[in-house]
């Protein structure tokens, strides 16, 4: 069929046409808004699952339905490399642009002073202009160099601009399981301290199955801060109207068989059922999508998968990474002990710590539990399998 409407969307972060099976976070997070706005407390929000699961897309709709409510959002992502101070502030910037209006209130004015002092905290050539004048407002002082005290203040003096104008302020971040230590403790310290003051401020994390453990390693009392959602495959009927929903808005139907097909080969994984979903699409003549398209679609899917989702994967780690991968997947997609992995490669665990501290810096492992490792892909343990060499 026609390309040009294909409705399904493979791919990191792209927004599936139908969103499905995430009710439950999607509520936890209209409920913290919603407190928040009536001048409540609120418990922010940790997503985490594997890649490919749709955290990065439920944490777009979270910053959209922010936005919707008039709210203050930055939503950045968590980077090796790069800082959460530079990501916060630039993402911030056309919101400030927006509350930047003539005759708005001291504490908008304050807020923006704050806002040039924490950019020019990270940013010594560059300066915004907001075209209104500071010369008087309060505020300002968010560039100690601190981390937490300049962002906390920033975060502090936004929410009271939020307030003014019946809003709130929304920090989202992604892949927080990369942050470095510090920051994830400033974070839990700026919220737990935004909390205690009714600060209009709510935060939402979105990472690895790792990120829950991290944060509580960051700061014990991140258990009672965050709801934690867990991320996972969707159930068969969610999976199967993440399908037939996008389809029949183009006037596409689908025989119940085709979907079944491709419900039990993705397993309930999003990223899966978009890509076979695409597939089948392109090989189907018509409406309604059959069971023969299906099959085709779902083997076409496969090998683009295998030549993208994972290759990429594979094709970042060193020989002797692949090596460790390889011992990994014995045990199939469940995680490994780190010492049967030693084992199975005939050396010491220590000497192999480097091997898998580069694993879990590249994104391909990570640990869901001391002394343990697994794969951050689903079905990554078979693809490894059919690699040869
Ligand atoms: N709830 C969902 N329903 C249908 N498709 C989804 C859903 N969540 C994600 N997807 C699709 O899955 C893929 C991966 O989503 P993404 O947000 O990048 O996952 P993650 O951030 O967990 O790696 C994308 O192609 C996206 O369109
Ligand atoms: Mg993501």
């Amino acid at each position: 069929m026609d390309p040009v409407s294909n409705p399904y969307a493979p791919g990191a972060g792209r927004p599936p046409a139908a969103l499905v099976g995430r009710e439950a976070q999607l509520t936890a997070w209209d409920v913290a808004l919603r407190r928040v706005q009536a001048g409540r407390d609120a418990q922010s929000v940790v997503l985490y699952g594997l890649r490919g699961v749709g955290k990065t897309v439920l944490l777009s709709r979270f910053a959209r339905l922010a936005r919707e409510r008039g709210w203050i959002a930055a939503q950045v992502e968590g980077r090796t490399g790069a800082s959460l101070r530079d990501g916060v502030g630039e993402a911030l910037h056309d919101d400030l642009v927006d509350l930047a209006r003539p005759g708005v209130g001291k504490r908008v004015l304050k807020a923006l002073r704050t806002a040039l002092s924490f950019k020019a905290s990270y940013d010594a050539a560059g300066t915004w202009t907001f075209g209104v004048d500071l010369n008087d407002a309060d505020g300002g002082g968010a560039d100690t160099g601190v981390f937490e005290s300049d962002l906390g203040k920033l975060l502090r003096d936004l929410a009271g601009a939020a307030e003014d104008r019946g809003v709130g302020v929304a920090v989202l971040v992604d892949e927080a399981q990369d942050l470095p230590f510090d920051e994830l403790i400033a974070l839990c310290s700026i919220v737990h301290a935004a909390n205690q003051r009714q600060d209009r401020l709510v935060l939402a994390l979105a990472g690895l199955p790792s990120l829950p453990r991290k944060l509580a390693e960051a700061k014990s009392y991140a258990e009672r801060l965050f709801s934690y959602h867990e991320v996972g495959p969707l159930a068969d009927e969610d999976a199967a109207a993440a399908l037939t929903s996008p389809a029949e808005s183009e006037g596409v139907g689908w025989e119940t068989s085709a979907v079944s097909l491709i419900v039990e080969a993705a397993v309930g994984y999003p990223y899966f059922l978009q890509q076979f979903g695409q597939d089948t699409w392109s090989v189907a003549g018509g409406s309604p999508v059959t069971q023969q398209d299906a099959q085709l679609g779902i083997a076409a899917g496969q090998l683009a998968l295998d030549n993208g989702f994972f290759r990429i994967r594979w094709d970042r780690a060193t020989a002797a990474e692949k090596d460790y991968l390889r011992a990994m997947a014995v045990d199939g997609d469940a995680g490994s002990s780190s010492g049967d992995i030693a084992a199975r490669l005939g050396k010491k665990s220590r000497a192999l710590g480097p091997v898998r501290a580069n694993l879990i810096a590249k994104g391909l492992v990570y640990s869901p539990a001391y002394g343990v490792v697994a794969y951050t892909v689903p079905a990554m343990a078979e693809f490894v399998r059919r690699q040869r060499e």
